[in-house]
């Protein structure tokens, strides 16, 4: 088999000694191992859509990835082994449709997603499910009215988990939108749940864990003390977001949610504020990213543009705005995809696609550096962890390992296949994992891969082996998202390995083809 040579260097120093300091990037991606998911029977459809895509534990081992059709696979993040599959129930009769993210609980115990029950009628509701690491259900929420928006988050000792869902009912043309608190540890049952009577739909919300205060003025302004002052609670923050209904982006309030000072587990006396006495202008469909501590937040809103918070109350004006190309179809449509940034402190660098195609760098003064793309960003970029490259994918299915500084493409490496779910980047920045519309998943060795455990087999219940290469069954056909709005990419998936989307092939059994470059004939695996 052949080896290039960076899988040869990786191999060197995985198997050479754990005591190896600074893993070099490559020069160029590796294929480390791929996995396409296939149409089973018994399992929802493996299209990975706007809001799944893959999600990699804190530990870095496990690569968890969400489908549409509302089943969670679990992959050694290294060698591409199936660990498990969990597929989520329908509610009663109805079919369950997943549009979020696995989300991990801080205390690395249990991890959560959203399915969405029966979401083309005129009634949807939504579920919360939580898993055990090991894709054990250990609780299924009770239906939520309405469509949850983005990912659940989990509070940082696993409590509570938080979400935000919109009822819409179309005869009436009225929105209602809740913030509901969920029982983390035990059943998933409601803990808190509170309604805005404003007509209004909620976004998702971002969190940020344990911040140095709840950065906000009084909730009732003119009060001496801030309830954020000392408040070390997990703090949540989410914006308007467009009805149904809209055909423009009206301005909108920003909201936020923390447990008081003295929070004891009591119900009774919580509930989220507006931030600030008058509405912003903007809305968004991404959750802001808050760092420096809880001080400061970026978001990427609607209008193509951005809002940033430098140490500043997010219930006051943002401190920096910036607006870029339109999107050609919606002048309003709100960037796709949250921000990613450099690190947490108080100087990163913010990265992020428009809602037209470009790719942005900014400094947190929002000075920008602009790269044009072919097709839309629907996925959030990745930093490398040593802030020696960033890593971003259009939505035609080309990712870059891009400068952070010029954003000069240094690599890139074509998916083939529209590309609209999240990627994810091993804690160890060595392994870039993307998965594509139709449930092929990439697994990239992109620095090298350092080894820490000593060797042993993969696990028993792996899948059988493939030979690597371009043998896969034939394509059905290029199929690019139509319901976007925005250029559609100019880059067709043409010619790329397929599996039909609608109907499992007959007789197909095995769960999927596992294809390991390089692998087979390593004698020293990665855990
Ligand atoms: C939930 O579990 C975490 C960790 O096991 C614990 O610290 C926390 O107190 C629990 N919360 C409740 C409300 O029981
Ligand atoms: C919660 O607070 C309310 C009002 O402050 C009080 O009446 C109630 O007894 C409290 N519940 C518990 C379980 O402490
Ligand atoms: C991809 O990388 C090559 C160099 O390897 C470069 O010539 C090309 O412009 C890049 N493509 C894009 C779309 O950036």
């Amino acid at each position: 088999m052949f080896l290039n040579r960076h899988i040869r260097s990786a191999l060197f120093l995985a198997c050479a000694a754990a005591s190896v300091a600074a893993q070099e990037l490559l020069l160029e991606p590796t294929e480390l191992w791929n996995y396409q998911l296939t149409p089973q029977a018994d399992l929802g459809p493996v299209e990975i859509q706007k809001g799944n895509g893959v999600f990699v534990d804190p530990t870095g081992r496990m690569a968890v990835v969400t489908t549409v059709g509302a089943t969670v696979y679990a992959f050694n993040a290294y060698s591409g082994a199936e660990l498990w599959q969990y597929q989520a129930p329908p509610d009663g009769t109805g079919i369950a449709r997943c549009r979020s993210a696995v989300t991990f609980a801080p205390t690395q115990e249990y991890m959560a997603f959203t399915v969405v029950d029966n979401e083309n009628s005129v009634s949807p509701t939504s579920r919360v499910i939580a898993l055990s690491m090991d894709g054990a259900p250990l609780w299924v929420s009770d239906s939520l009215d309405g469509i949850a928006q983005g990912d659940p988050l989990i509070s940082s000792d696993g409590s509570y988990v938080f979400l935000t869902h919109n009822e819409f009912d179309q005869d009436a043309g009225v929105s209602t939108a809740h913030f509901t608190i969920l029982e983390g540890n035990s059943t998933g049952s409601v803990f808190f749940t509170d309604t805005s009577a404003d007509n209004i739909a909620f976004g998702p919300p971002g969190i940020f864990h344990n911040p140095v205060e709840g950065n906000y003025d009084p909730i009732v302004p003119g009060a001496p003390v801030s309830e954020g002052e000392n408040n070390r609670n997990d703090f949540l923050m989410w914006s308007q977001t467009p009805r149904p209904s809209d055909t423009a982006i009206a301005d909108g309030f920003i909201y936020g949610f923390q447990f008081p000072r003295t929070f004891a587990g009591n119900a009774t006396d919580i509930g989220f504020f507006p931030l600030g006495e008058i509405e912003s202008d903007f809305q968004a469909i991404t959750p802001p990213v808050i760092t420096n501590e809880g001080l400061s937040a970026y978001w990427g809103v609607s209008r193509s543009s951005y809002r940033g918070w430098n140490t500043r109350r997010f219930s006051r004006a943002r401190s920096v705005s910036a607006g870029f190309s339109r999107n050609a179809n919606f002048a309003g449509q709100a960037v796709f995809a949250a921000p990613a940034l450099s690190n947490s402190g108080p100087d990163p660098i913010i990265f992020g696609g428009s809602a037209s195609n470009e790719f942005i760098r900014m400094n947190i003064e929002f000075q920008s550096t602009v790269v044009p793309t072919q097709a839309l960003i629907m996925s959030k970029a990745v930093v490398d962890g040593e802030e020696r490259a960033v890593y971003y994918v259009e939505m035609n299915g080309n990712v870059h390992q891009a400068n952070v500084e010029t954003l000069g493409d240094i690599w890139n490496y074509t998916m083939n296949f529209a590309v609209e779910g999240e990627m994810a980047l091993t804690p160890n920045n060595d392994v870039l994992i993307v998965a594509d519309r139709r449930g092929v998943i990439q697994a990239l060795a992109v620095a090298e891969i350092l080894g820490t455990e000593a060797p042993s087999a993969f696990p028993s219940d792996m899948p059988s082996m493939a030979p690597s290469g371009d043998d896969t069954p034939a394509p059905t056909g290029a199929d690019v998202p139509t319901d976007v709005s925005g250029p559609s990419p100019t880059v067709s998936p043409v010619s790329v390995p397929g599996v039909p989307t609608a109907s499992p092939p007959s007789g197909a059994a095995s769960h999927g083809v596992l294809v390991v470059a390089a692998m087979a004939s390593v004698a020293c695996v990665f855990f």
